[in-house]
């Protein structure tokens, strides 16, 4: 017989011959994991969408660090929730406010951990919205002052990375600016750049208290539609000097990511988001799916689509995971 074909299984026969060949791989110092900071004492709130997801005052913070740590998790994300809301999200600039705290607790019992600072007034303000409203709109220009003191008041606690998620046209150049002028000129901005107004959201807005009072975020955040609008996206915030990019939801924006990767040179971060979190999770506790294998798989797809670095609440089951696999 004389046939003519690829056999593929020859690199398939094996787990050594598998790995040998394996293109693309998950490592624990490519996840971040984000946790919600609380005002107040004594506070453990498990959020009812994100199981195993928690609203933690800064007494349970520092257990929940030396876990992470313990893990091998080297970077955190952060994001606070205040006891009181105002119109302009002053708590969210406030030098003794909630994220300030805790990164300063954290940078002090874990200098080496990177905590990076989520940067918008959501959480902060009455409204729910990323920026100042005046007669139902969200202003952009008004709004960069503001967000100018909140990265400023982060990195004066202590933050490593500041993490602006809230999607003002020229948030980029006014934080650079503004960190550069206080002198923190060694701090990056990790941005998100290309962020889609997404359904996904939704437990997230429960966890950190920031549904938005009236309308929604279209005007914005971008319109899942959209391709060529992420490349417009990206390439501002490149030009106005952000050190990362961040895609943000992750699993339905594959196709985005890829783009974002082949086109433009900065580490590229997926945001694996509540909402694709939240799915897993209840599928898995219904017994309809295997969740590490799903997780794992889920993970490794952000991977192979381009991302350097993913941002995503599994991290510590992934964490150990990873561990059990050796
Ligand atoms: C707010 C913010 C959101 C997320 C991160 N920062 C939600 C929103 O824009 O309403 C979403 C994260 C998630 O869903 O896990 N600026
Ligand atoms: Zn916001």
């Amino acid at each position: 017989m004389n046939l003519s074909f690829n056999r593929h299984r020859r690199l398939r026969q094996s787990p050594a011959m598998r790995a040998l060949v394996r293109e693309n791989h998950l490592h624990i110092d490519d996840l971040i994991y984000p946790l919600f900071v609380v005002e107040g004492k004594n506070i453990r709130n498990e959020i009812t969408s994100m199981p195993n997801v928690f609203q933690l005052s800064l007494d349970y913070l520092l257990p929940e660090i030396e876990e992470v740590v313990s893990l091998g998790i080297k970077s955190v994300l952060l994001f606070g929730i205040p006891n009181e809301k105002d119109e302009c999200g002053t708590g969210a600039f406030h030098d003794h406010g909630i994220v300030q705290e805790a990164t300063r607790l954290i940078k002090k019992h874990h200098p080496e951990l990177i905590v990076v600072a989520d940067t918008c007034l959501c959480e902060y303000t009455s409204h729910g919205h990323c920026g100042v409203v005046e007669e139902g709109k969200v202003l952009n220009d008004p709004s960069l002052k503001l967000l100018v003191d909140t990265a400023v008041s982060q990195a004066r606690a202590g933050a490593d990375i500041i993490a602006p998620s809230n999607m003002m046209d020229g948030f980029v150049t006014a934080i650079r600016a503004g960190l550069d002028e206080a002198g923190f000129t060694e701090v990056p901005i990790m941005s998100y750049a290309v962020k889609y107004s997404s359904a996904f959201y939704g437990p997230f807005r429960d966890a950190a208290e920031s549904t938005p009072q009236f309308g929604d975020r279209k005007t914005y955040q971008m319109d899942p539609a959209n391709r060529l609008e992420a490349f417009r996206e990206a390439e501002s915030d490149v030009a106005e000097g952000a050190d990362f990019i961040i895609v943000k939801p992750g699993m339905p924006y594959l196709d985005i990511v890829r783009d974002i990767k082949n086109n433009f040179t900065l580490p590229v971060v997926i945001y694996n988001v509540s909402g694709e979190y939240s799915m897993v999770k209840a599928a898995a506790a219904n017994g309809w799916i295997d969740e590490k294998p799903v997780v794992m798989e889920m993970l490794l797809g952000m991977k192979r689509a381009g991302a350097d670095i993913i941002i995503t609440y599994h991290a510590k089951d992934v964490a150990r995971w990873l561990k059990e696999e050796g």
